[in-house]
């Protein structure tokens, strides 16, 4: 059974930053995540509403562990001291499920430290090179998008201090805040305005956010 599990699951990538061990997500940690993705507080800013079951939690795993350009991660402490058979507690998700846009959460318990922020800024620039340029076959990107519920103020410090942009502004509705989009272009090649992201006054507003948003 162990086997059939491991072929479901993405190919394993490790990143270490100076606090934190960001890790494949997998498939197999749907019921670990169970405690994030069903707290309120969290889902709220999300693409998903608040997670209830184990089944309900492996779907949305699935979703985001699982397809050719997938690159989310579970973060986990660096520090937490682990032995082989219990497993650091996953804190948050940070990474991509659906480009170019990329997003992050992390556990409230966990928040303010500056973990979503340590966690992005050390994701992006593999994500950056995973994605195929815009300008191979027309398929690829050479910008990330970082899509905001306008009242995430939170949020949109952390996408200002990993270097992006506002981009496009979301009117509010009746039911909703608005949502805003950051962008940020690949180092090194064209800017945003050269790839013509940086919205003027001119070209409006869009009437929707695009589904599904980050995480
Ligand atoms: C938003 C979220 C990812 C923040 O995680 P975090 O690890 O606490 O974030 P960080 O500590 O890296 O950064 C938070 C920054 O916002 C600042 N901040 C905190 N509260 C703030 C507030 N009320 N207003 C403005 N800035 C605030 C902090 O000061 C910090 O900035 P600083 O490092 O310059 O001081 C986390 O709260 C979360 O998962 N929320 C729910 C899901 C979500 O919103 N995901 C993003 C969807 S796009």
């Amino acid at each position: 059974m162990a086997a059939e599990t491991d072929a479901l699951e993405p190919e394993f990538h490790e990143i270490w930053t100076p606090r934190l061990r960001l890790r494949t997500l997998r498939v197999a940690d749907a019921s670990a995540l169970l405690g994030l993705i069903s707290k309120e507080e969290v889902m709220r800013w999300t693409s998903h509403g608040v997670v209830t079951t184990v089944e309900q939690a492996e779907r949305w795993t699935k979703d985001r562990a699982l397809g050719k350009d997938v690159f989310n991660f579970a973060i986990e402490l660096r520090d937490y001291q682990s032995s082989d058979t219990v497993q650091r507690p996953i804190i948050g998700v940070v990474g991509s499920f659906h480009l170019p846009e990329a997003g992050y959460m992390i556990d409230p318990s966990y928040a303010g430290h500056g973990y979503a922020t340590e966690a992005f800024s050390a994701v992006l620039p593999q994500l950056f090179d995973r994605i195929p340029r815009l300008s191979e076959g027309g398929l690829g990107y050479d910008h990330v998008e970082g899509w905001v519920d306008a009242a995430n103020t939170r949020s949109r410090r952390i996408l200002e201090k990993c270097g992006f942009t506002l981009c496009e502004i979301v009117p509010p509705k009746p039911e909703h805040a608005g949502a805003v989009m950051f962008g940020k272009a690949r180092p090194g090649g064209k800017t945003l305005e050269e790839l013509g992201l940086l919205a003027s006054p001119a070209d409006g507003v869009r009437s929707e956010a695009p589904t599904p948003p980050v995480q």
